[in-house]
């Protein structure tokens, strides 16, 4: 099994990434070590570090790393926006095929502005417009005149999104999964998935319910009646949208994990970016990262720990009463990671 290493050690590659990112892989560190989780990291750089000291913002050595343990836990990288090199977390995806991105949702702090959530969405991790098959045609002497951009969704991809969505409906005792798309109006690039979602459907029915829904619609209904829903499955762009909203619901980006799965290697992170306004503040939430280390728990087989991690971190948020400052609280990262060590 990938990862699987000498003994009961499983060797993992850890990136401590760019802006807030070291600071939450430090407190993730203090409280899986607490926990006794089994990894053995294996150190490495990417993003805008790896980029000054090697010249290459993903170097070969990161790759190779993950090649051989298949498994890492990496914090936010920053993609240069407009020009600059092409986003690093895209080509990690592309480099090891993880096609699906697991993103759950669930309410920590109770008698939020939404109560009980509980949703998951997968997003498809290849395609779409992610591709970035961008150009621009220049007209007179201005280079950027015209933008345009060709978005890719095969049948073979949106299968294979879609049947893992439906399979992780009925692992997890999952009711309904919503397949989300576009396709009154990008009738072809998103037709295809919607087509795909409609024929795999039959194959779980009487297991799992399937329900459709435009994108702008699912956006709406999300912020007006979020319980309607529970496995959400869509395109790498919408998807991208969607989670970030999902995060809003239970209180921000500083609660929602996130995992990149494929066949030969899963990568771990937080659905956050590198937040440089905190930066180096030590204020950052570190929920995020520590939630996506319980899903590489879970990706290991030692769900038991996993759910050890989720329990200490909802004791310490709700009953020792540490938040960092996005919870309304006034702890540290590390203040916040040693509270969570306490209780696992
Ligand atoms: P961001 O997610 O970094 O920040 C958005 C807002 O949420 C900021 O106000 C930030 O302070 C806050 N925030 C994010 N994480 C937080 C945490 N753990 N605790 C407390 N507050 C938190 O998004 P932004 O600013 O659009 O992107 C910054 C950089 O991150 C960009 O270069 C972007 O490309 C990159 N990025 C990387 C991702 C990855 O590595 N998977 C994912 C998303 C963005
Ligand atoms: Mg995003």
């Amino acid at each position: 099994m990938a990862g699987q290493g000498k003994g009961d050690r499983i060797e993992a590659t850890l990136i401590p990434g760019d802006g807030i990112g070291p600071e939450i892989v430090d407190a993730a560190r203090i409280v899986l070590d607490a926990l006794g989780a089994p990894f053995a990291w294996d150190l490495r750089q990417a993003g805008l570090a790896a980029a000054r000291e090697a010249g290459d913002p993903l170097p070969a050595a990161t790759l190779e790393s993950i090649r051989r343990t298949g498994l890492a836990l990496k914090g936010p990288l920053t993609t240069p926006v407009g020009g600059g090199f092409r986003s690093v977390n895209v080509r990690l995806r592309e480099a090891f095929g993880l096609y699906a991105n697991l993103r759950p949702v669930r309410t920590i702090i109770p008698g939020q502005r939404y109560d009980h959530i509980d949703l998951v969405l997968v997003r498809e991790n290849l395609e779409g417009l992610y591709v970035g098959f961008e150009h621009y045609v220049p007209v007179g002497d201005d280079p950027h005149a015209v933008a345009i951009a060709s978005g890719v969704n095969t049948r073979a991809g949106a299968q294979r999104i879609i049947h893992y969505a439906f399979d992780y409906a009925v692992r997890h005792g999952r009711r309904k999964v919503t397949v989300v798309h576009k396709a009154n109006v990008l009738k072809a690039l998103t037709g295809v998935f919607l087509e795909a979602g409609r024929a795999i459907a039959k194959q779980y029915a009487g297991r799992v319910q399937m329900d459709e829904r435009i994108v702008d619609a699912c956006a709406m209904q999300l912020v007006l009646d979020p319980w309607q829903f529970d496995v959400i499955v869509t395109t790498n762009l919408f998807g991208d949208i969607l989670s970030d909203e999902m995060a809003g619901l239970v209180g921000g980006l500083g609660l929602a994990p996130g995992a990149n799965i494929g066949d030969k290697a899963a990568i771990f992170e937080a659905v956050h970016g590198s937040a440089p306004d905190i930066a180096g503040k030590g204020v950052a939430n570190p929920v995020s990262l520590l939630l996506a280390a319980g899903l590489m728990l879970d990706h290991v087989g030692r769900s038991e720990l996993g759910d050890r991690l989720r329990g200490a971190i909802d004791a310490a948020i709700n009953r020792d009463q540490v938040r960092t400052r996005d919870m309304g609280g006034t702890a540290t990262t590390r203040e916040f990671a040693q509270a969570v060590a306490r209780r696992v």
